[in-house]
């Protein structure tokens, strides 16, 4: 009890910043601990080497934000952009907090940060794919200010049975929480 309180109290002094290609095995590790959960994310594997993710991290048209607290990365967020001239002005966010860091304003954070980077680079329309069993995520969503553009029925089958994916979407121009 005493460990999970004093965890929320470290976590409070999070920061929130762009990552660099020094940070690529700590994100490599933070995202395939979400994925070894199985629930959250449609991969099982994260696909890149350290280099590779060392790579990826300088292409100027993708955005990735991490949450450090105490020198350790508990949240990585990306948001890609659209890679032709016909959706260019859009981008894909995908986010990842490691368990024991959730729902103390992380996410909130790193989220309306991105809509503000993708909003000062062009952007004017972020989507995002979420499990239709993600309730607590799509809620955070919805608080945002994302909406239901559409949902995939039946796309995923987790632990047997079928999940849908649900299709959300903010404007950058409209307001966002901060
Ligand atoms: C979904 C996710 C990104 C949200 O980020 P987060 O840092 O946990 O969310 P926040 O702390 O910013 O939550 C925002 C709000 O939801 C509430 N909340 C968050 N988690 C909660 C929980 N488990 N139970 C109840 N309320 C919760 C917070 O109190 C907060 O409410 P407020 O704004 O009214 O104060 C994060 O939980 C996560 O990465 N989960 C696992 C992986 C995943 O689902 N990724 C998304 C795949 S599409």
């Amino acid at each position: 009890m005493y460990m999970i309180w004093k965890r929320r109290e470290e976590s409070k002094n999070f920061v929130i910043r762009e990552a660099n290609p020094k940070d690529a095995r700590q994100i490599i590790e933070c995202m395939q601990s979400v994925m070894d959960e199985k629930i959250y994310l449609v991969g099982e594997y994260y696909l890149l080497t350290e280099r590779g993710e060392q790579e990826r991290l300088k292409n100027p048209d993708e955005l990735t934000l991490v949450c450090e607290v105490n020198g350790k990365i508990v949240g990585v967020l990306t948001l890609q952009r659209g890679f032709y001239k016909k959706n260019r002005h859009t981008a894909n966010l995908g986010i990842a907090i490691m368990s024991g860091y959730r729902g103390i304003g992380i996410g909130t954070r790193m989220i309306t940060q991105a809509i503000q980077w993708a909003r000062e680079h062009g952007i004017e329309k972020v989507n995002l794919e979420v499990f239709s069993t993600n309730i607590n995520a799509i809620n955070i969503y919805k608080h945002i200010g994302f909406e239901i553009e559409g949902i995939r029925k039946k796309q995923f089958i987790i632990n047997g049975s079928y999940v849908d994916d649900i299709l959300m979407t903010i404007y950058t121009s409209e307001s966002v929480k901060n």
